[in-house]
């Protein structure tokens, strides 16, 4: 299938042994002797003159939603795409368990990877605009349950953010614990929502004059007790960035669920969420943070992907984003580096350029300190001063082959 991606996401060799196009193949267009049906029940959707592509039945006729907003007919581009570099966050689990000393820089200058060199080639020779870079609350505050940085732990954090921020891209500061500290909910019987506001705080005060930073306020929120505590927790910490000074940054909002792009809207949290506001009363720049892999548990731990999320995921989450009129950035998505993965890899990213309206981009799980012989490994090598990517980033990712990023 390898083959169909080179060739820009058009399914030329995508037929199932019956000679019906495959869902998401293209099945019609002028001139075209290939296959004019669908298997499994997809509908053959027209586009334009020289392309019809199979798509779910439930999206052709869902495309105008219960609200009645109805989806750009043209297929837009993307905001943004990009990486994680990681390597801040090692060391921290699900439990929000961590120490500063087990981070490990994805920096040379303290033996890790050359971060700041990965970020200059993603975006040189991939046309990748942003970056993440997850960094533990333990970390910034060397083990102490406050607000206030670390001042040494914090310069070399910063060195990484200065690093990316000196690309041009967006910097997405990622506190990666997961709503917890030592196992305690923050805001529900961990660290108070003015502790964790008073870190915002600091952080916000540091880049208040940065345009391109993005605050990425919890990474994959989990078995929170009650949502709409969670909701308090994170509007204390929307009002610590924006009374610092930060007042037109995107922001990013963390769901349950380990942020599933999935169960967004299902499991309550879309709607907690809804009601945090900036300030001004106003949703600008409050943007839902959803993960998505593509394995058949969703965990980002197996190199088989199995799905596109397209049904299960985009296509529903889209609907709500819509009608409601919001938007979210996919900030965790990746695969291994297999053909199972780049095909559903495209489609994916096809799909959310199609619903650019609401669903701003994507970034790839992950680059920095991961070995290139990590399942979901996007880290490059370089040789001679010559980058060369995994294959799922050449085949699918990087802007500069699916040329569907703005
Ligand atoms: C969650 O907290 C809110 C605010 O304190 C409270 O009104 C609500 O009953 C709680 N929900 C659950 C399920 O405990
Ligand atoms: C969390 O999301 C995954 C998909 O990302 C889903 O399979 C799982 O059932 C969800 N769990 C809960 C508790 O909602």
């Amino acid at each position: 299938m390898k083959a169909v991606h080179a060739l820009g996401f058009i399914g030329f060799t995508a037929f199932s042994v019956r000679g019906q196009a495959a869902l998401y193949a293209q099945c019609e267009w002028l001139g075209w002797t290939g296959a004019t049906t669908c298997d499994n029940g997809a509908d053959c959707n027209y586009k334009n003159d020289y392309y019809s592509q199979c798509l779910p039945a439930s999206a052709t006729t869902n495309t105008a939603s219960t609200c009645g907003a109805s989806r750009p007919a043209s297929a837009g581009k993307l905001k943004y795409a990009g990486v994680n570099i990681a390597g801040f966050d090692f060391g921290t689990d699900t439990n929000g368990d961590g120490s500063a000393s087990s981070a490990y820089p994805p920096l040379p200058q303290y033996y890790g990877a050359d971060g700041p060199a990965q970020m200059a080639h993603f975006v040189k020779d991939d046309k990748f605009n942003i970056f993440r870079l997850p960094v533990s609350w333990q970390f910034l505050t060397d083990n102490v349950g406050t607000g206030t940085l670390n001042q040494a732990y914090f310069a070399e954090y910063d060195t990484l953010v200065q690093a990316c921020l000196a690309t041009g891209a967006s910097c997405v500061i990622d506190i990666h614990n997961y709503a917890r500290w030592y196992g305690a909910i923050i805001g529900q019987g961990g660290p108070s929502n003015e502790v964790f506001a008073s870190l915002w705080n600091s952080l916000a005060s540091h880049y208040a004059s940065e345009s391109r930073i993005v605050f990425g306020i919890m990474n994959e929120p989990h078995d929170l007790p009650n949502i709409t505590l969670w909701a308090q927790t994170v509007q204390a910490a929307v009002t610590a960035i924006r009374n610092a000074g930060a007042t037109t940054q995107m922001i990013l909002l963390p769901c349950d669920n380990y942020s599933s792009a999935e169960t967004l809207v299902s499991d309550g949290s879309a709607e907690a969420l809804s009601v945090v506001t900036n300030p001004d009363g106003s949703h600008t720049n409050l943007v839902f943070d959803v993960h998505k892999y593509l394995d058949y548990d969703s965990s980002g731990t197996s190199d088989t992907c199995v799905t596109n999320n397209i049904a299960e995921a985009w296509e529903p989450l889209s609907q709500w984003l819509r009608c409601n009129g919001r938007q979210a950035l996919n900030t965790e998505t990746g695969g291994g580096n297999t053909a199972s993965c780049e095909e559903y890899m495209c489609q994916q990213i096809q799909y959310m350029a199609e619903n650019s309206d609401v669903i701003l981009g994507y970034v790839g799980w992950s680059a920095g300190n991961f070995a290139s012989t990590y399942v979901l490994s996007e880290t490059p090598s370089e040789n001679g001063g010559t980058w060369i990517d995994q294959p799922l980033v050449k085949s699918c990712m990087a802007p500069s082959v699916n040329n569907l990023v703005a």
